[in-house]
């Protein structure tokens, strides 16, 4: 298909997918709003409607928690497509019946592109009145997912990661008892392939995880103290470096002094904190485990987010270059979300191998602000070429290609419109 069909198809997916101001991922699969998904989206409608895109952020922030958390999913209507739904999370935080943990930090980054691309006059305006939600959100993160103020943030599920069955948790969840589960029937995996989704003794982990949380009433605190899963990951520490650079760049834009002052704190704190996550015997930032202490031996494709985060140092960008073209040397498409010569690599099960279009965007971008313009061309000509090829997939096998998980995906058409499109590549030359 043409770039240009391909272009309006990807229009017509987030059209179609839009909820009358929100947007879910895919249908049938994932039937709400999901955090990071949305934010993701708002740069797609971007491309052809910025009224539209500031409204799906919006929509998000609606679901704010009184602590600040703003929750990984809005249930804002019933549908059985989906388990679990919000009867099992037991969840009362917010305004918008919700599950009880976050997701990936990504949106002080998008409203920043939002207002570097106005063509409203009014994106500032909009990013004023989200300025103390983002605040209050980024300081959850600080106090409940950081509680010793090691400048690393941990996730207390493998869904907060965004990363569900990455291997970086298996050693954790195995260490997670399986109780207080009543009997369940699994939905995702009547909407796709069982190869490509986490298995069975994974989802009895996620689900008596959400029970331990729901028995102490999901309590910030109780939860970061007592919950059975409590591991620093290099994708979300990332993200929120990144995500405070750019809210301190919008507070700064904004006039904001005193939560600037707060901000550069805050990335002080995670540049150092940061470190604690090298593993040097690999060369690149892995998860830790925070009852455990024990580190991850694997390379995950958030490790090659540091440079995004804006941790440029010749030694780490020179190890992740390295890295780079040892892992293209192995497969057809990068970023493989899993190192291919890794034991658990597997290149069609979720987040075990696949390539994600949004975390190529991501990768590539601090590559290519790290003046790594080569390979931050690979990835997007790479995320180009498996869409042309694919159709907008959920997620592809790195090795052959093919699309993989929900079909007509909201996040991937975003990423298309925003980045990898030819046309856009285009427009921006
Ligand atoms: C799921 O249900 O698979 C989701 O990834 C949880 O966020």
């Amino acid at each position: 298909m043409a770039h240009t069909d391909l272009d309006q198809t990807a229009k017509t997916i987030l059209i179609e997918n839009d909820q009358g101001g929100y947007t879910i991922p895919t249908k049938g699969l994932y039937p709400y709003q999901w955090n990071w998904d949305s934010v993701f989206v708002a740069l797609g409608f971007a491309e052809f409607d910025q009224d539209r895109a500031w409204r799906e952020i919006e929509m998000l922030f609606q679901g704010q928690w009184r602590d600040g958390m703003v929750p990984h999913i809005l249930f804002r209507k019933d549908d059985p497509s989906y388990f679990p739904g919000p009867s099992v999370w037991g969840t009362d935080g917010g305004p918008i019946p919700s599950s009880g943990h976050s997701q990936p930090p990504v949106a002080a980054s998008i409203i920043l592109d939002l207002v570097k691309s106005d063509r409203t006059g009014k994106g500032l305006e909009r990013a004023a009145t989200l300025l103390p939600q983002l605040m209050a959100w980024h300081r959850w993160y600080l106090i409940y997912r950081d509680p010793k103020g090691k400048g690393v943030m941990a996730v207390i599920h493998p869904w907060e990661s965004g990363r569900d069955n990455l291997p970086d948790w298996d050693e954790a969840l195995r260490a997670v008892e399986v109780k207080d589960i009543a009997p369940y029937e699994r939905k995702d995996t009547s909407h796709v392939d069982p190869a490509m989704r986490p298995h069975k003794e994974d989802y009895d982990r996620y689900l008596s995880i959400v029970a331990a949380c729901r028995k102490v009433g999901w309590d910030p605190a109780k939860v970061a103290e007592t919950c059975p899963f409590f591991v620093a990951d290099p994708g979300i520490t990332f993200i929120f470096l990144r995500a405070n650079r750019d809210l301190l760049d919008l507070a700064e834009r904004l006039g904001k002094a005193e939560e600037a002052a707060e901000i550069r704190g805050w990335i002080g704190l995670m540049k150092a904190g940061a470190e604690t996550l090298w593993n040097a015997d690999l060369k690149a930032h892995v998860a830790v485990d925070q009852r455990s202490g024990q580190m991850t031996d694997g390379i995950s494709s958030a490790s090659f987010l540091a440079p995004y985060a804006g941790l440029r140092d010749a030694d780490t960008l020179g190890a992740l270059q390295d890295h780079f073209d040892r892992i293209a040397s192995k497969v057809r498409y990068m970023m493989p979300s899993y190192d291919p010569d890794h034991r658990c690599f597997e290149h069609l099960r979720y987040w075990r191998g696949p390539v994600w279009a949004m975390i190529n965007y991501m990768i590539a971008r601090g590559f290519a602000e790290a003046g790594d313009t080569a390979r931050a061309d690979r990835l997007r000509q790479d995320t180009a070429a498996l869409i042309q090829t694919s159709g907008f997939a959920e997620y592809f096998s790195p090795e052959t290609g093919a699309g993989a998980g929900g079909g007509s995906f909201s996040w991937t058409a975003a990423i298309w419109l925003t980045w990898a499109s030819p046309t856009h590549a285009q427009q921006a030359a």
